[in-house]
């Protein structure tokens, strides 16, 4: 049998007492001649193997390069060298796989991000992505643990669809229409009679609707799924393809919402720092070297563990718009006029007003209720003042917004009126109205963006280097 491998994070929670173990994966140093650092992935750490002097031929000596990839079996003994607890006396040693050095990309030293981000498909060798990615990977189990030990469904919604589930046009057309000859209609607009699925398509921009449909059979669904926005925002926080999570409860009205909502953070962040807190503390120490590079009023007031940690023990700001708006109104910032965008009721707040809220004035998350209704979508409740909605938005510091949700219109009347005003099509939408035709009941949702979730556990600072391969305005590369 080939692959009779311990990986090197079980191998380091033993006890080494000279048993035999055999070990897979690459190199990450090789020094003296004598000492490999092994790493397989499994975790930041690697293993020490140990190659005698005199055991080995010179030949493949030479080629334990970086990245090379190797087999070992040896003996696992305490180690006599300072820096590890253990190590492996290698008996036999076979290279699988070699990796010529002088032209791998990823040296072994402190390579640019950006740099990394143009090597994407070999990053994840680098401790940073390694550590950014297992991180990820525990998230999302997280998420899915949550949500089955409370007895929710999770549920697939389509990744094609023609409705436009925000009504915000930013949507990536499918076709298999030709792109430079399609067929025209009699008005001369092309005929998606003749597409796929004979209508116009696009990849799905948020999985609610459906959503709801489930919800108002079930009770309580989520959907954790690929969702797309052609949105031209060439910003750290904004990806055309991204994962997002979208729960949605019968039953539920806006505070209802906002519990679950919080209560789902403080699980997941606490989980990842239970589950792989090894992980985490690595990259707080990158994030502390990097901030230490900075003018002091750049660097964070907290380090990266100690935000967690006050995260997770302490219960987010709960603020109306209207009081968000009276507070920024207030603020010196405003007063000396250092936003660079107008601040009034009514206004779409932007991620400068955001940042003011949540790192200046409470300096902790932020969740912001009951919006303007012209600024949010169709489908969020009307409240009795007829001016605004049962909206909620979470900021969170350093990355803004982190969720957005909302108690849904339930009577059928006034959402065929909102629909009407916002110029959503009701006739399209009419499948999406039999849940408040049959049985409506007050429910609420929201969406929690993945990616921004995991930037603000892992300190990253470019939604880029939180997913593998990132989708941005002219970049589709690996
Ligand atoms: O606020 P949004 O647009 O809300 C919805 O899509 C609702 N249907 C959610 C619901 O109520 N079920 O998006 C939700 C979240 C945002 O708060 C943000 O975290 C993330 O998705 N998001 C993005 N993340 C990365 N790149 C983008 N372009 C994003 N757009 C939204
Ligand atoms: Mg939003």
């Amino acid at each position: 049998m080939f692959n009779k491998r311990v990986k090197i994070k079980d191998l380091l929670a033993t006890e080494p007492k000279g048993q035999e173990v055999t070990v897979m994966g690459w190199v990450k140093g090789f020094r003296q001649n004598q000492f490999i650092a092994l790493n397989d992935g499994s975790s930041n750490n690697n293993l020490q193997v140990v190659v005698e002097l005199g055991t080995q031929d010179e030949a493949t000596l030479k080629r334990l390069t970086t990245s090379a990839s190797i087999k070992v079996t040896g003996e696992l003994i305490p180690s006599l060298g300072k820096g590890q607890k253990m190590e492996v006396k290698a008996k036999t040693l076979e290279i699988l796989g070699d990796s010529n050095a002088e032209v791998y990309p990823i040296q072994p030293k402190k390579h640019s991000l950006e740099f990394l981000r143009e090597n994407a498909h070999l990053r994840f060798r680098t401790s940073t992505f390694g550590a950014v990615f297992r991180v990820r990977h525990t998230l999302a189990f997280a998420v899915h643990k949550f949500f089955n030990d409370k007895g929710f469904v999770y549920m697939h919604t389509p990744i094609i669809t023609a409705s436009d589930a925000e009504g915000a046009g930013e949507m990536f057309r499918v076709t298999t229409l030709p792109a430079d000859n399609p067929p025209r209609n009699e008005e001369g607009g092309i005929d998606y009679k003749e597409d796929f699925f004979g209508k116009s398509t696009n990849l799905t921009v948020s999985g609610q609707l459906e959503g709801e449909l489930g919800a108002t059979a079930f009770g309580e669904i989520y959907t954790f799924g690929p969702t797309f926005r052609a949105e031209n925002s060439n910003t750290a926080r904004h990806l055309a393809e991204f994962w997002m999570i979208e729960p949605e409860m019968a039953f539920y009205d806006l505070e209802d919402n906002m519990d679950l909502a919080e209560e789902f953070i403080h699980y997941i962040i606490k989980y990842a720092l239970e589950h792989n807190r090894e992980d985490i503390e690595f990259l707080a120490q990158r994030l502390a070297e990097e901030e230490a590079a900075l003018p002091k009023e750049k660097r964070s007031e907290m380090g990266l563990m100690e935000k967690l940690d006050f995260v997770v023990n302490n219960k987010f700001e709960r603020i109306t718009y209207t009081e968000a708006i009276d507070i920024l109104l207030q603020s010196p910032a405003y007063k000396k006029k250092k936003f660079q965008y107008d601040v009034k009721w009514g206004i779409d707040m932007q991620s400068e007003h955001e940042r003011y809220l949540v790192e200046k004035h409470f300096k902790k998350p932020v969740i912001v209720t009951n919006y303007p209704k012209d600024i949010k979508s169709f489908y969020m409740r009307v409240n009795d003042d007829g001016k605004t909605v049962a909206a909620m938005d979470i900021l969170a510091p350093g990355i803004g917004e982190i969720v957005g949700g909302s108690q849904r219109e339930e009577r059928l009347d006034v959402l065929i009126q909102r629909m009407k005003d916002m110029h959503v099509p009701v006739d399209e939408l009419s499948w999406y109205l039999d849940t408040r035709r049959y049985g409506t009941v007050p429910h609420a949702g929201f969406g929690l963006g993945f990616e921004r979730l995991i930037l603000f556990v892992t300190g990253m600072t470019n939604i880029r280097d939180v997913i593998p391969f990132p989708r941005t305005p002219k970049n589709a590369e690996f």
